[in-house]
Protein backbone atom coordinates (compact mmCIF):
# COMPACT_ATOMS: atom_id res chain seq x y z
CA UNK A 1 0.00 0.00 0.00
CA UNK A 2 2.82 2.72 0.64
CA UNK A 3 5.26 1.40 -1.94
CA UNK A 4 3.94 4.72 -3.81
CA UNK A 5 5.22 6.54 -1.48
CA UNK A 6 7.96 7.85 -2.89
CA UNK A 7 6.28 9.35 -5.94
CA UNK A 8 3.30 10.50 -3.57
CA UNK A 9 5.84 12.65 -1.75
CA UNK A 10 6.50 14.75 -4.74
CA UNK A 11 9.48 16.98 -5.51
CA UNK A 12 6.59 19.91 -4.77
CA UNK A 13 7.56 19.07 -1.37
CA UNK A 14 11.54 19.46 -1.46
CA UNK A 15 13.39 22.00 -3.18
CA UNK A 16 15.49 20.72 -6.16
CA UNK A 17 18.95 20.51 -3.95
CA UNK A 18 17.03 18.82 -1.08
CA UNK A 19 18.03 15.31 -2.39
CA UNK A 20 15.41 12.75 -0.55
CA UNK A 21 14.61 9.35 -0.37
CA UNK A 22 11.78 7.10 1.14
CA UNK A 23 11.14 3.61 0.69
CA UNK A 24 8.25 1.00 2.35
CA UNK A 25 10.64 -1.86 1.84
CA UNK A 26 12.81 -2.84 4.42
CA UNK A 27 16.54 -3.55 4.10
CA UNK A 28 19.09 -6.14 5.98
CA UNK A 29 22.55 -6.56 6.45
CA UNK A 30 23.48 -6.05 2.75
CA UNK A 31 22.21 -2.19 3.49
CA UNK A 32 25.38 -1.99 6.11
CA UNK A 33 28.95 -1.25 4.99
CA UNK A 34 31.76 -2.49 7.26
CA UNK A 35 31.90 -0.23 10.18
CA UNK A 36 27.89 0.09 10.38
CA UNK A 37 27.72 -3.54 10.77
CA UNK A 38 30.61 -3.60 13.28
CA UNK A 39 28.20 -1.05 15.85
CA UNK A 40 24.89 -2.97 14.67
CA UNK A 41 25.67 -6.62 15.98
CA UNK A 42 24.42 -5.82 19.34
CA UNK A 43 21.18 -4.89 18.30
CA UNK A 44 17.51 -6.16 18.15
CA UNK A 45 15.57 -7.16 15.37
CA UNK A 46 13.60 -4.43 15.42
CA UNK A 47 16.38 -1.86 15.65
CA UNK A 48 18.89 -3.94 12.94
CA UNK A 49 15.80 -3.65 10.55
CA UNK A 50 15.39 -0.12 10.96
CA UNK A 51 19.42 0.96 11.21
CA UNK A 52 19.62 -0.97 7.87
CA UNK A 53 16.76 0.74 6.48
CA UNK A 54 17.73 3.99 7.49
CA UNK A 55 21.22 3.74 6.59
CA UNK A 56 20.01 2.72 2.98
CA UNK A 57 18.04 5.86 2.40
CA UNK A 58 20.50 8.09 3.70
CA UNK A 59 23.05 6.88 1.46
CA UNK A 60 20.80 6.98 -1.29
CA UNK A 61 20.58 10.89 -0.80
CA UNK A 62 24.34 12.10 0.09
CA UNK A 63 25.55 9.35 -2.86
CA UNK A 64 24.28 12.25 -5.27
CA UNK A 65 26.25 14.76 -2.89
CA UNK A 66 29.51 12.63 -3.35
CA UNK A 67 29.49 10.61 0.05
CA UNK A 68 29.21 6.81 0.09
CA UNK A 69 30.67 6.04 3.22
CA UNK A 70 29.97 4.76 6.35
CA UNK A 71 27.35 6.59 8.47
CA UNK A 72 28.28 6.12 11.97
CA UNK A 73 26.33 7.11 15.19
CA UNK A 74 27.87 10.28 17.42
CA UNK A 75 27.13 11.93 20.40
CA UNK A 76 23.74 11.51 21.78
CA UNK A 77 22.49 9.55 18.20
CA UNK A 78 22.82 12.16 15.55
CA UNK A 79 24.31 10.67 12.22
CA UNK A 80 27.62 11.57 11.50
CA UNK A 81 28.92 12.81 8.42
CA UNK A 82 30.91 14.45 6.46
CA UNK A 83 31.81 18.20 6.88
CA UNK A 84 30.05 19.60 4.12
CA UNK A 85 26.71 17.51 4.42
CA UNK A 86 23.77 17.53 6.69
CA UNK A 87 21.37 14.72 6.54
CA UNK A 88 18.44 13.37 8.43
CA UNK A 89 16.38 10.20 8.62
CA UNK A 90 13.37 8.96 10.42
CA UNK A 91 11.14 5.56 10.73
CA UNK A 92 7.32 5.27 11.30
CA UNK A 93 6.14 1.56 11.50
CA UNK A 94 4.98 1.76 7.67
CA UNK A 95 8.07 3.86 6.01
CA UNK A 96 11.57 5.46 6.76
CA UNK A 97 12.77 8.89 4.82
CA UNK A 98 15.81 10.67 4.41
CA UNK A 99 16.35 13.76 3.37
CA UNK A 100 20.70 15.60 2.75
CA UNK A 101 21.71 18.79 0.99
CA UNK A 102 25.02 20.23 0.52
CA UNK A 103 26.00 22.82 3.74
CA UNK A 104 26.70 25.08 1.45
CA UNK A 105 23.06 25.36 1.27
CA UNK A 106 21.48 24.61 4.33
CA UNK A 107 23.11 24.98 8.25
CA UNK A 108 21.08 21.56 8.79
CA UNK A 109 18.23 19.22 8.02
CA UNK A 110 15.51 17.94 10.31
CA UNK A 111 13.33 15.09 9.11
CA UNK A 112 10.68 12.90 11.01
CA UNK A 113 7.82 10.76 9.95
CA UNK A 114 4.78 9.60 12.51
CA UNK A 115 1.95 7.38 12.51
CA UNK A 116 -1.13 9.19 12.88
CA UNK A 117 -3.25 7.93 16.64
CA UNK A 118 0.31 7.13 18.62
CA UNK A 119 0.31 10.17 20.53
CA UNK A 120 -2.47 9.76 23.26
CA UNK A 121 -4.05 12.50 25.23
CA UNK A 122 -2.09 11.34 28.49
CA UNK A 123 0.98 12.00 27.03
CA UNK A 124 0.17 15.52 26.26
CA UNK A 125 0.84 17.14 29.71
CA UNK A 126 4.82 16.09 28.58
CA UNK A 127 4.97 16.92 25.04
CA UNK A 128 2.68 20.25 24.63
CA UNK A 129 2.33 23.48 26.52
CA UNK A 130 -0.68 25.15 27.48
CA UNK A 131 -0.86 27.23 24.20
CA UNK A 132 -0.71 24.08 22.38
CA UNK A 133 -3.31 22.11 24.33
CA UNK A 134 -5.85 24.72 24.16
CA UNK A 135 -4.98 25.12 20.56
CA UNK A 136 -5.95 21.10 20.05
CA UNK A 137 -8.96 21.18 22.56
CA UNK A 138 -10.57 23.99 20.32
CA UNK A 139 -10.84 21.10 17.45
CA UNK A 140 -13.04 17.44 16.86
CA UNK A 141 -11.54 13.92 17.95
CA UNK A 142 -10.76 13.45 14.00
CA UNK A 143 -8.82 16.72 13.85
CA UNK A 144 -6.87 16.05 16.90
CA UNK A 145 -5.48 12.76 16.29
CA UNK A 146 -4.13 14.55 12.99
CA UNK A 147 -2.56 17.86 15.07
CA UNK A 148 -1.62 16.09 17.77
CA UNK A 149 0.43 13.98 15.63
CA UNK A 150 1.90 16.79 13.64
CA UNK A 151 3.07 18.65 16.55
CA UNK A 152 4.76 15.73 18.01
CA UNK A 153 6.58 15.00 14.44
CA UNK A 154 7.36 18.85 14.13
CA UNK A 155 8.96 18.86 17.40
CA UNK A 156 11.13 15.68 16.56
CA UNK A 157 12.42 16.96 13.12
CA UNK A 158 12.88 20.62 14.90
CA UNK A 159 15.51 18.36 17.49
CA UNK A 160 17.32 16.75 14.78
CA UNK A 161 18.04 19.69 13.35
CA UNK A 162 18.89 21.91 15.94
CA UNK A 163 20.66 19.26 17.95
CA UNK A 164 23.85 18.93 15.40
CA UNK A 165 24.39 22.39 15.60
CA UNK A 166 24.34 23.22 19.25
CA UNK A 167 25.27 20.03 21.27
CA UNK A 168 22.11 20.95 22.95
CA UNK A 169 19.27 18.41 24.33
CA UNK A 170 15.60 20.18 23.90
CA UNK A 171 12.70 18.78 25.67
CA UNK A 172 9.51 19.19 24.57
CA UNK A 173 7.73 22.00 26.25
CA UNK A 174 10.70 24.07 25.38
CA UNK A 175 9.76 24.13 21.77
CA UNK A 176 6.17 25.69 20.81
CA UNK A 177 4.16 24.66 17.68
CA UNK A 178 2.40 27.66 16.06
CA UNK A 179 0.06 27.49 13.65
CA UNK A 180 -0.39 30.87 11.26
CA UNK A 181 -2.62 30.39 7.88
CA UNK A 182 -2.36 26.96 8.15
CA UNK A 183 1.63 26.63 7.75
CA UNK A 184 3.18 25.20 11.04
CA UNK A 185 5.97 26.78 12.61
CA UNK A 186 8.45 25.70 16.06
CA UNK A 187 8.74 28.93 18.11
CA UNK A 188 12.03 28.16 20.20
CA UNK A 189 10.78 29.09 24.17
CA UNK A 190 14.63 29.34 25.12
CA UNK A 191 18.15 30.71 24.29
CA UNK A 192 19.78 27.97 22.85
CA UNK A 193 23.86 27.78 23.12
CA UNK A 194 24.35 31.27 21.83
CA UNK A 195 23.03 29.98 18.38
CA UNK A 196 19.76 30.45 18.69
CA UNK A 197 17.46 33.55 20.73
CA UNK A 198 14.43 32.59 22.67
CA UNK A 199 11.28 33.70 20.32
CA UNK A 200 13.00 32.78 16.94
CA UNK A 201 10.26 31.14 14.54
CA UNK A 202 11.67 28.00 12.50
CA UNK A 203 9.31 27.48 9.07
CA UNK A 204 8.14 23.78 8.26
CA UNK A 205 7.03 21.83 6.08
CA UNK A 206 4.33 18.90 6.15
CA UNK A 207 3.01 16.23 4.44
CA UNK A 208 0.54 13.45 4.69
CA UNK A 209 -0.18 11.14 2.98
CA UNK A 210 -3.47 8.44 4.68
CA UNK A 211 -2.01 8.32 8.12
CA UNK A 212 1.40 8.84 7.75
CA UNK A 213 2.92 12.55 8.71
CA UNK A 214 6.02 13.85 7.31
CA UNK A 215 7.64 17.01 8.71
CA UNK A 216 11.00 18.22 7.62
CA UNK A 217 12.37 21.73 8.79
CA UNK A 218 16.01 22.87 6.94
CA UNK A 219 17.72 26.15 7.97
CA UNK A 220 19.46 27.88 5.04
CA UNK A 221 22.87 28.82 4.89
C1 LIG B 1 16.27 11.62 18.74
C2 LIG B 1 14.76 11.48 18.52
C3 LIG B 1 14.21 12.81 18.05
C4 LIG B 1 14.57 10.40 17.43
O1 LIG B 1 13.21 10.28 17.08
P1 LIG B 1 12.48 8.85 17.04
O2 LIG B 1 11.04 9.10 16.72
O3 LIG B 1 12.81 8.11 18.28
O4 LIG B 1 13.12 8.04 15.86
P2 LIG B 1 13.15 8.37 14.29
O5 LIG B 1 13.06 7.08 13.60
O6 LIG B 1 12.21 9.44 13.90
O7 LIG B 1 14.63 8.98 14.11
C5 LIG B 1 15.75 8.21 14.43
C6 LIG B 1 16.95 8.87 13.81
O8 LIG B 1 17.10 10.20 14.33
C7 LIG B 1 18.48 10.55 14.20
N1 LIG B 1 18.94 11.12 15.45
C8 LIG B 1 18.98 10.52 16.65
N2 LIG B 1 19.50 11.37 17.56
C9 LIG B 1 19.80 12.51 16.91
C10 LIG B 1 20.38 13.74 17.31
N3 LIG B 1 20.75 13.97 18.57
N4 LIG B 1 20.53 14.71 16.39
C11 LIG B 1 20.15 14.51 15.09
N5 LIG B 1 19.60 13.35 14.66
C12 LIG B 1 19.44 12.36 15.56
C13 LIG B 1 19.25 9.25 13.89
O9 LIG B 1 19.63 9.28 12.54
C14 LIG B 1 18.22 8.17 14.16
O10 LIG B 1 18.33 7.02 13.35
P3 LIG B 1 19.58 6.03 13.51
O11 LIG B 1 19.82 5.86 14.96
O12 LIG B 1 19.17 4.79 12.83
O13 LIG B 1 20.71 6.75 12.84
C15 LIG B 1 14.01 11.03 19.82
O14 LIG B 1 14.34 9.70 20.15
C16 LIG B 1 14.37 11.88 21.02
O15 LIG B 1 15.35 11.64 21.73
N6 LIG B 1 13.55 12.93 21.33
C17 LIG B 1 13.73 13.75 22.50
C18 LIG B 1 14.11 15.14 22.14
C19 LIG B 1 13.04 15.82 21.37
O16 LIG B 1 12.46 15.27 20.47
N7 LIG B 1 12.73 17.07 21.73
C20 LIG B 1 11.67 17.79 21.08
C21 LIG B 1 11.80 19.26 21.33
S1 LIG B 1 13.05 20.02 20.32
Amino acid sequence: MFSNFAAMISPIFFPGDISYYFSAERYGADALLKNELEIAQQYGAKRFSDFCTGRYCMRQCTSPLGFSGDILIGERGKPLLPGNITASLSHSKKICGAIAGDKSKFLSLGIDIETCGRVKRDMWYLLFTKKEIDFLERHNEEQVQFLATAFFSLKEAFYKLQYPLTDTFLDFPEVEVIVISNRFYIKLLRHVAGMFTEGRLFSSRLFRYKDEVVTYFALPA
